[in-house]
């Protein structure tokens, strides 16, 4: 039984870190933190905004001045989507900020709208200039939010600006993820009244003065479900440990349809497939509790060797089939259908060189690699080293034959 340790997780410890800017002259300590690009991307936003921070062994500090900048720097946000989140607290601190409109990605057109919408109805001012938001206000307000989709990055932004603001700011279809929570308990910690958090109504009451705090990240449901989908494809046996088994639950259920049977601890769970074959089956992605869509590339390459036919919907982006052209270059059977595939199982793939499109496809690719017949090639793993903190080294501590070539090398 091969094991991992779960990382904290990426997109829990990326909004806290933003929630650091509503501070005034006061600390924010975050342990767990993982030690990923887009984590150190984020923490260079932060110091060009003011913040001064220290980050070793999973431990950061985030000092805030009681001075801060609000424009942001496009060379960075649009290196990541996720420095959009620091647009609430700066609107809610400075009155001001200036963020050039992150770039659509491989997955999608991601706009900000329902952010910006929701920071309005708060009382900002938004205006679109040069591709960039230019927002001011002389004060928000606290208000009834509603969002036409549970957006994770819009009820992050809404919950850290109405932090700020006293008075009861009500989110109604609030984003329900493991990671709203995360940043709910932080956002306590520094004084904020929340309650509702994980359900779709949150209500806040903020207040101007929020104090220094410290806050655990908790593990990354994304990592460890990656990890457990590598012992299922190459039919090992792999326990992913420090996660908390009602994260995965989506995922093991479908596992358990398909025939696959994972072991469940209080802090771990657990595959041991060898000689398992299991059956296609059908999934939507969904918005937490649903299937996550960043496990849609990964529970595509398992079902890519399931006996019979899969049908996945992904129903959160426009366009998450950027992986398929290199699946199929691996004898993957699929055959997109809108925003529908169908997968037709085939019982062995084969090696060949292949392109990570973003995070979760290059992840999946290596899943890949690692159940066909023969060597592949991924590339492009600077897609992967965002989200994966150590991957080869997770890997070949589970038996994988796996080695990271000079030109892909992890620069975190
Ligand atoms: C977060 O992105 C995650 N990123 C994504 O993970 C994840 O895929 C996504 O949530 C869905 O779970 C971080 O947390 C940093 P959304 P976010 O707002 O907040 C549309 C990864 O691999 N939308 O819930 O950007 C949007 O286009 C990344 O770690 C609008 O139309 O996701 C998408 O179709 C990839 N207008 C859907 O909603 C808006 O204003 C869900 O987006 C906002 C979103």
């Amino acid at each position: 039984m091969g094991k991992v340790k779960t990382q904290g997780a990426k997109n829990a410890a990326l909004p806290v870190m933003a929630a650091a800017l509503l501070l005034r002259g006061q600390r924010l300590t975050l342990d767990r933190v993982p030690d990923l690009q887009d984590i150190h991307t984020m923490a260079d936003l932060l110091r060009h905004l003011g913040a001064t921070i220290d980050f070793a062994n999973g431990r950061m500090t985030i000092d805030v001045p009681d001075e801060l900048k609000w424009e942001t720097p496009a060379d960075l946000v649009r290196k990541m989507r996720a420095s959009s989140l620091v647009l609430g607290p700066l609107i809610a601190r400075c009155g001001r900020a200036i963020l050039p409109l992150p770039g659509g990605c491989a997955i999608g057109s991601r706009p900000i709208d329902f952010h910006l919408k929701a920071l309005a109805r708060m009382g900002a001012e938004i205006d679109l200039e040069q591709g960039s938001v230019h927002a001011k206000t002389s004060g928000l307000r606290s208000a009834r939010i509603y969002f036409d989709f549970p957006s994770v990055g819009a009820t992050e932004n809404i919950l850290m600006a109405a932090a700020l603001v006293p008075g009861e700011t009500v989110i109604e279809n609030a984003a329900r993820e493991p990671e709203i929570v995360n940043l709910s308990e932080t956002l306590r910690a520094m004084g904020a009244q929340i309650e509702g958090e994980g359900t779709g109504t949150i209500h806040i009451k903020g207040c101007r003065d929020l104090k220094s705090a410290s806050v655990t990240i908790i593990p990354d449901r994304i990592e460890a479900s990656t990890y457990l989908l590598a012992g299922v494809m190459t039919r090992g046996n792999v326990e992913v440990t420090d996660i908390a088994p009602e994260y995965l639950e989506a995922l093991t259920f479908k596992l358990d349809e398909a025939g696959i049977p994972t072991t469940v601890s209080p802090n771990s769970v657990s595959v041991a497939c060898k000689g398992i074959n299991w059956k296609g089956v059908t999934l939507k992605t969904l918005p937490y509790p649903g299937f996550p869509t960043d496990l849609q590339p990964q529970i595509m390459a398992t079902l890519c060797i399931a006996e019979g036919t899969s049908v996945i919907h992904e129903s959160v982006f426009d366009s998450r089939y950027m992986h398929v052209g290199e699946f199929k270059r691996m004898g993957s059977k699929i055959d997109i259908q809108g925003n529908t595939v169908v997968i037709t199982g085939v019982p062995l793939l084969t090696g060949a060189e292949v392109h990570a499109s973003d995070l979760r496809a290059g992840a999946a690719l290596i899943l890949m690699g690692l159940a066909a017949e023969g060597e592949s090639v991924v590339c492009s793993l600077k897609h992967v080293w965002r989200g994966y903190e150590d991957l080869t080294g997770k890997l070949l501590a589970l038996g994988a034959d796996i080695e990271l070539l000079a030109d892909e090398k992890e620069e975190a």
